[in-house]
């Protein structure tokens, strides 16, 4: 079945990978991120946003991800995986994403005050553990899009702040904020983003080896954007975290990274590209099926160029 996060984030740390936590949002997405993951032997998150839920039903929800288990094991993987609600937003999602059989959740209480993200990720916590399901908190705020909260400004997780912040709430991992953010506009072309490196070696002095997960670290591949607009889309300019940004932190106790828009703008490439190649085509296991194989081979190798995580 599926598994939660703890033994996934202790092998990741002891042995200098992280773990890869990619959203799906349909059937074609999470057997694009299953098959990538068994062919490369990584453990995997499947992730999926309150959004992705209501779009899919939380009644399919379980069933896909107990389907990319069964198709782990009938090609001969037994790679961990789990299943993760991404940015849970209250107590109340979160009960009714176990109700529904997710292994692990986030609670995202970042956008609240000190002492009321504390309250919430310690209730969530606690409710999950008597479960065996491992949850995620965030300290400090992304810049980007999420679900339809936009934060204009970074700010930064304090290192000063994360050893109460641990040790209060009982969660089994924290996001923290050293530059990522969330979406397909993430930095100026041009600009050569960096992340707060230091920000991350003092978090690591504070909660020595406790699991650190990176939201907002697509890459927004150029080649995929260029074929986008090749075939009629429009996107903004922008580019993403550099993968050599990501490279080092998987190293360290950064455990989990978090990719959504990548696979987004794979599979929408590859559908775009049959929708402008072949105008006749209207089998949709031809487009979503180029889609699918654009994501599954990106994310194949981002795991060999970022992760670290094949053959763990
Ligand atoms: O961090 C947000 C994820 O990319 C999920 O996006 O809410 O549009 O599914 P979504
Ligand atoms: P991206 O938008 O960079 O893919 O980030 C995804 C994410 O953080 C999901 O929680
Ligand atoms: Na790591
Ligand atoms: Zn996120």
């Amino acid at each position: 079945g599926l598994s939660n996060t703890k033994e996934m984030f202790k092998h990741a740390n002891e042995n200098g990978y992280a773990v890869p936590a990619f959203n799906f949002n349909n059937m074609e997405m999470m057997q694009a991120i299953v098959e990538g993951c068994a062919e490369m032997g990584s453990p995997v998150i499947l992730q999926c946003s309150t959004g992705a839920r209501t779009y899919m039903g939380k009644e399919t929800v379980p069933m896909l991800a107990m389907a990319a288990v069964k198709i782990a094991r009938s090609m001969g993987s037994d790679i961990p995986i789990a299943l993760h609600l991404d940015h849970g937003p209250s107590l109340e999602a979160i009960k009714d994403c176990i109700d529904y059989g997710f292994s692990s959740v986030m609670i995202d209480g970042s956008h609240y005050d000190f002492e009321k993200n504390i309250a919430i990720s310690k209730e969530a916590a606690e409710y999950a553990h008597k479960f065996d399901v491992t949850v995620e908190a965030e300290l400090g705020v992304l810049a980007g899009v999420e679900d339809d909260v936009v934060a204009d400004e970074h700010v930064f997780t304090q290192p000063e702040e994360v050893e109460e912040f641990v040790s209060r709430t009982g969660v089994d991992s924290l996001a923290i904020a050293i530059g990522t953010s969330h979406g397909a506009h993430k930095f100026k072309p041009g600009t050569d983003p960096k992340l707060k490196h230091e920000i991350l070696s003092e978090i690591e002095t504070k909660i020595p080896g406790f699991p650190i997960v990176l939201h907002g670290s697509s890459a927004v591949p150029q080649e995929f954007v260029a074929t986008i607009k090749e075939f009629g889309g429009e996107l903004k300019d922008a580019i993403g975290i550099p993968d050599s940004e990501l490279r080092g932190a998987t190293k360290s106790a950064v455990a989990k990274i978090n990719v959504d828009t990548d696979g987004r703008l794979a599979f929408t490439a590859g559908v775009r590209e049959v929708f402008g190649t072949k105008p006749g085509e209207f089998d949709p296991r031809k487009y979503l099926g180029n889609g699918k194989s654009k994501m599954k081979n990106y994310y194949k190798t981002k795991i060999a160029n970022v992760f670290g995580s094949e053959g763990a």
